[in-house]
């Protein structure tokens, strides 16, 4: 049977002090809507639904970011949760399957869990994904009789007994979509915030005679953020079960707590991170690479086998071939470094090609850019680019060519070629030590002067 979500992304999150939509702020680079669409994924969704309205324009890119097939309506008014899902309803015209409805600030829902409402659904009409909470707050709680969930009573309308109870209601929920909205369209807001309560559908369910259930998860995967400070919990719990889980595929690191990784890395076995390694989005790593201290990384690619840092930074457009070595302070933008080349000190290597085995020295820099457009340096294979170069760019080098030390590259250089473009060396004899005596009595007179 097919399934549809319809995430709800309406509100503002005043709590977080923001002109930003709640649901954008980020979590590990991504925002938070996006956390909630991938998670759904796990269900392979025919429909996807966000219903936006704080800042919607903003929500409604994003989500489109995401997945350009996603539809998103408007909630004008946020009246509730149950009147959010009920935007969704033209949207979903035609569609025969199960719903799952989705909080777009509540990013961390596993795979498991929406595979385990799915296959609950198979014997129950609603199903409800609820959690013992260690302390329930203002959470919705679950009233149970044995396997059946009878009534979710909001926090603002339940009886002491009630607020009593731990088992809470996460927001999470599964229905047949053409029941689901029905169950919603018998929604009213006679209740303490006069809302439209989504959680009221199952009340009004089990009146018809549907059957509800609970499936229960960790409390962690229900972890919703209202505000910054929650905002960094959110940061803190994703990085570290994303920590663990490349460590359990295969990935070491020495100091897990201070690797700190993008929603989307990805790492390959055998892989080590060394400490204080810090991944932006879009970056790949293969298997047997090593990642030394300190490095920064960005949308780039390194191939197996290669050496990255300590100290190094990799930004976009940064394409490592295998066995590449690039070292301490050494930048790479938008470049190709081909199998086996080594770049180890102080160089920038931007928008530029580099060919299979070349070794960059130190202090070299691809000059790209004439304050207005961006060029390119092409060297080709097994080149040789002396210390201290500056390849002033457009320029081409071909195989096998070199570059004396401390040349500026203006022009290009032909295959096997020795480039040297620097002031010829005058040794003049004796005229150090002239100068250094003439130096030294130059200051025993001031010091004379001074006493
Ligand atoms: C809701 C549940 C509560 C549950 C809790 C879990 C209801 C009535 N209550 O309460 O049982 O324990 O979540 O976190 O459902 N939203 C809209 N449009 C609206 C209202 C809300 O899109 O008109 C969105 C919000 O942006 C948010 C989500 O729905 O993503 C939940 O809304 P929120 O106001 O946080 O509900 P809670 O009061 O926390
Ligand atoms: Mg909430």
């Amino acid at each position: 049977m097919s399934t549809a979500l319809i995430i709800l992304a309406a509100g503002k999150g005043t709590r977080m002090e923001s002109d930003l939509p709640k649901v954008l702020h980020r979590i590990a680079h991504a925002p938070m809507l996006w956390h909630a669409m991938r998670a759904g994924l796990a269900v392979d969704p025919e429909e996807t639904v966000v219903v936006a309205g704080h800042e919607a324009a903003q929500v409604e890119a994003s989500a489109k970011d995401f997945d350009p097939q996603v539809k998103v309506v408007i909630q004008a008014e946020q009246l509730g949760t149950g009147h959010a899902v009920a935007q969704a309803k033209n949207a979903l015209q035609g569609f025969d399957g199960n719903a799952i409805v989705l909080y777009g600030d509540t990013p961390f829902i596993s795979e498991d869990t929406l595979l385990a409402m799915l296959a609950a659904r198979k014997t129950h009409d609603i199903v409800v994904l609820g959690f013992e909470a260690a302390d329930p707050g203002r959470y919705g709680r679950l009233l149970c009789s044995g396997e059946t969930l009878e009534r979710i009573v909001e926090f603002k309308d339940a009886t002491d007994e009630e607020r009593a109870i731990t088992l809470c209601n996460s927001g999470v929920i599964c229905a047949d979509s053409t029941v689901l909205f029905n169950l919603v369209d018998a929604v009213g807001n006679d209740n303490a915030s006069g809302e439209y309560y989504l959680t009221d559908i199952v009340a009004i369910a089990r009146a018809r005679g549907l059957s509800a259930t609970v499936v229960r998860c960790d409390e962690r995967e229900t972890l919703g953020v209202n505000s910054r400070a929650e905002l960094a919990v959110a940061e803190w719990l994703f990085q570290k079960n994303r920590r663990a889980e490349l460590m359990a595929d295969g990935v070491s690191m020495a100091a897990p707590d201070t690797v700190y990784l993008a929603w989307d890395t990805v790492i390959g076995r055998d892989s080590e991170i060394e400490p204080n390694v810090v991944f932006g989005p879009g970056v790949t790593v293969e298997n047997e690479v090593r990642i030394r201290a300190f490095s920064h990384l960005e949308g780039a690619h390194v191939s197996r086998g290669s050496i990255v840092g300590p100290f190094a930074r990799l930004r976009p457009g940064a394409e490592l071939g295998e066995n590449v070595h690039v070292g301490n302070f050494v930048e790479v933008k938008n470049a190709v470094l081909h199998e086996g080349v080594k770049a180890n000190h102080l160089t920038y290597l931007g928008d530029a090609d580099i060919g299979a085995r070349t070794n960059i020295g130190a202090g070299t820099i691809t000059c790209n850019y004439d304050g207005v457009f961006k060029h390119r340096t092409v060297i080709g294979a097994d080149a040789f680019i002396g210390s201290d170069t500056m390849l002033v760019a457009p320029v081409t080098l071909g195989d096998g060519a070199m570059t004396a030390s401390g040349s500026t590259i203006t022009e290009d250089v032909p295959a096997a070629a020795l480039a040297v473009a620097r002031a010829r060396q005058e040794n003049k004899p004796g005229l150090a030590k002239k100068l250094f005596d003439m130096l030294k009595a130059r200051k025993a007179k001031m010091v004379k002067g001074a006493s």
